[in-house]
């Protein structure tokens, strides 16, 4: 097996894992939810996305979390911008990196983003550019790359097809995403197969949610293949508001272990993640869903 000597974590709670919540979190705590994750050694951070309150409420408050953040040198905060108003509004708060996103489904694309998958690419071409113009680095997010909530199983030439859009236009490198959880290793390995016919190995993050619990499989999956930059959100926080019934992507604490337990470093402490991961499962008041922080902080406990 030739696994990679160091793995990339992109922590997404602040965003995929908070965008879902009913209950209103307040800025200040996502604010101390970033500062908790980059003390444990997180060095990129999906912050927040700057898309349409009337869509998704819990992230209206994108630019005070953003400007409340005390930026730690050496971190990368990234946003979502669906289109030109998004990105324009997101460049005063002075974001590492943009994502567009877009999805291997046309139905998935429609009910997330209200346009086609050919309409999205023309929405974010410039958005891309603008992007690229003013330095700021750009990652493509492709859901649905195994299976689509409205149109069951996705074929990898779906993937491959969407992936070929990303990289025409000028996208820098993109996520392999399990939007709903349902994908198995086979099936993910497929979907990044499908993808490396267009970024190479280093420019793919494996982006799991873990409805079905399949997400650690399928990093290792991944990690066979030789990915080395994935997504996860602290606590196990989230879900996407158009992916209804799909739970939060895999729980970072969890990647961690394994890893770690791999040998594979990822210049995270995972004591003071799970500590991250107990401030806002408190706030939330619901108790973690990563086994890993439930298992360490039961034997702290005991
Ligand atoms: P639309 O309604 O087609 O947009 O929405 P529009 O251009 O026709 O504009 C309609 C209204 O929205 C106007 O306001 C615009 O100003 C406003 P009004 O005149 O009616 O008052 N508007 C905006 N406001 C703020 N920021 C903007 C913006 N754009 C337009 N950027 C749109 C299109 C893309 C905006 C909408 O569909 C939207 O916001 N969708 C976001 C959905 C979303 O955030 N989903 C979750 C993130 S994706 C995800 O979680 C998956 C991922 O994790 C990977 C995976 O797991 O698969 C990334
Ligand atoms: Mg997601």
């Amino acid at each position: 097996m030739n696994l990679p000597a160091f793995v990339q974590l992109i922590d997404v709670g602040p965003r995929d894992g908070l965008q879902n919540e009913k209950q209103p979190v307040p800025a200040a705590v996502k604010v101390e939810l970033v500062h908790r994750l980059q003390a444990a050694g997180l060095t990129e951070i999906e912050v927040t996305s700057f898309v349409s309150p009337k869509w998704v409420p819990q992230m209206a408050d994108n630019a005070q979390v953003m400007s409340g953040i005390a930026r730690q040198p050496g971190v990368r905060y990234s946003v979502l911008t669906p289109n030109l108003q998004g990105f324009e509004a997101a460049l005063q708060s002075k974001p590492d990196e943009i994502v567009v996103f877009g999805a291997a489904s046309e139905a998935f694309s429609h009910k997330n983003i209200n346009c086609s998958i050919a309409e999205s690419m023309e929405r974010f071409a410039p958005v891309v550019q603008a992007a690229l113009a003013a330095g700021l680095a750009v990652r493509g997010a492709m859901s649905c790359t195994v299976g689509c909530p409205y149109e069951g199983e996705v074929a990898p030439e779906r993937v491959g097809y969407l992936a070929g859009l990303m990289k025409q236009i000028g996208v820098q490198r993109v996520d392999v995403a399990d939007t709903i959880g349902v994908g198995t290793p086979l099936k993910v390995q497929r979907a990044i197969e499908a993808t490396l016919a267009h970024f190479d190995v280093d420019h793919v993050c494996g982006h799991f949610h873990d409805t079905y619990g399949q997400a650690l499989g399928n990093t290792l999956a991944a990690l066979q293949m030789g990915v080395w930059n994935f997504q996860s959100s602290v606590a196990g926080l989230g879900g996407c508001p158009y992916a209804k019934g799909a739970t939060g992507n895999v729980a970072t604490e969890e990647v961690v272990y394994l890893l770690h337990g791999m040998g594979i470093d990822t210049g995270i402490d995972l004591d003071r993640l799970v500590d991250a991961g107990a401030f806002i499962s408190d706030f939330l008041q619901r108790k973690s869903n990563s086994r890993v922080a439930t298992a360490i902080l039961n034997k702290r406990a005991g």
